[in-house]
């Protein structure tokens, strides 16, 4: 089913839905006509915030719950069409440095949802957002879903797990639930107050606020997904019978050295200032090297292609967070 009918009606839950994919997702969901309940912890350093939805707030029904409370899964998960699974703890470094929080989230919290959703509405369609972390440092480029898994954080080996559990659910239990392995997603909303998710954020906000940015490095390749693709990923990848059971990489239109990234930023900004700088230690450590995905399953499984230039989606976001950067610090 298209899209533009699958959702019209539809009762939708978003896990992370207060997040940067998730509120712009829900976005999208509330155009198509569909019934939106977002939930989120709105933990205060992570990326959960009410100004991502001020705009459809009379639009979307709103319930803050974590995650890792099994109780209110069970209870949430009832009723619904379609559950979109963004929830998660998503610093690398943050990983590091607390791994029991990282592993209930990415991983425990996982099991109560598919649990819920196994138990208590086994009709359900999901949506993991995995990511590319999980591929580690890669073996070859551009890497594609059949490439050692071998990630080099704990939150890596957590969503890792994540993903699979939901592959699990689906092939043990007929709980039908697919991936989409995300690589760098950016876009109006994403969290910019400091680096601890992106180093794009916090360039991003530095460049905005007329004051220099630091490239780690900058000879990495890396590719950028703008958000409305990767939103439309996710719906398609809920509406298209082909997808549940599968694994799919997201991708960018190219792959671009930090360096370049940051000129092209500069250029679109008309001005600012970056300074190279060696990796933090704490961050080299975790470092992937260079990554940019395949992401030809996709297209020709269900016919997803990044449509948004880097160029184009760049001036979006810095377009937004010119207007609207007080909400975000
Ligand atoms: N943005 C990217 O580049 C990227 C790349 C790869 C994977 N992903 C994945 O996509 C998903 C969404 O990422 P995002 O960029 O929108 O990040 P985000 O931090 O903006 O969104 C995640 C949301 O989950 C919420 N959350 C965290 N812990 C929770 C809990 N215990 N209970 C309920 N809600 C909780 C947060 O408050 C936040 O609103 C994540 O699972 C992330 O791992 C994102």
């Amino acid at each position: 089913m298209r899209p533009e009918e699958a959702f019209q009606g539809a009762k939708v839950l978003i896990t992370g839905g207060l997040g940067f994919i998730g509120s712009n997702l829900a976005r999208r969901l509330v155009e198509l006509g569909a019934d939106v309940l977002l939930v989120d912890s709105l933990i205060p350093e992570y990326g959960g915030n009410l100004f991502n939805v001020a705009d459809i707030a009379d639009k979307v029904r709103i319930n803050i719950s974590d995650v890792r409370d099994e109780h209110s899964m069970r209870y949430l998960v009832q009723g619904k069409d379609y559950l979109f699974n963004l929830a998660g703890q998503t610093s690398h470094l943050d990983s590091m440095k607390d791994p029991y929080t990282d592993l209930e989230i990415n991983c425990r919290a996982q099991i109560y949802i598919l649990e819920a959703c196994r138990k208590y509405n086994p009709q359900i369609k999901i949506v993991f957002a995995s990511t590319r972390q999980i591929y580690g440092k890669p073996d070859y480029l551009p890497v594609d879903e059949r490439h050692l898994l071998r990630p080099v954080d704990i939150n890596g080996v957590n969503k890792m797990a994540g993903e699979w559990y939901h592959m699990v659910y689906h092939y043990a239990y007929g709980v039908r639930s697919c991936a989409l392995r995300l690589t760098n997603t950016y876009g109006p909303r994403m969290r910019v107050k400091d680096a601890r998710q992106t180093f794009l954020g916090i360039w991003i906000r530095l460049l905005v606020e007329g004051r220099p940015f630091e490239v780690w490095d900058g000879e990495q390749l890396r590719d950028f997904t703008y958000v409305d693709d990767a939103v439309e990923a996710f719906l398609l990848a809920a509406s298209q019978e082909e997808a549940y059971g599968q694994i799919f990489n997201l991708g960018g239109e190219k792959a671009i050295s930090l360096k370049e990234l940051a000129e092209l930023l500069i250029r679109i900004n008309g001005g600012g200032e970056y300074r190279i700088k060696a990796f933090p230690p704490e961050r080299k450590r975790i470092d992937i090297g260079d990554y940019y995905a395949d992401w030809s399953l996709i297209r020709e499984t269900l016919g997803w292609e990044p449509k948004v230039p880097l160029e184009e989606g760049l001036r979006r976001t810095l377009e937004f967070y010119r207007q609207h950067l007080e909400h975000y610090l």
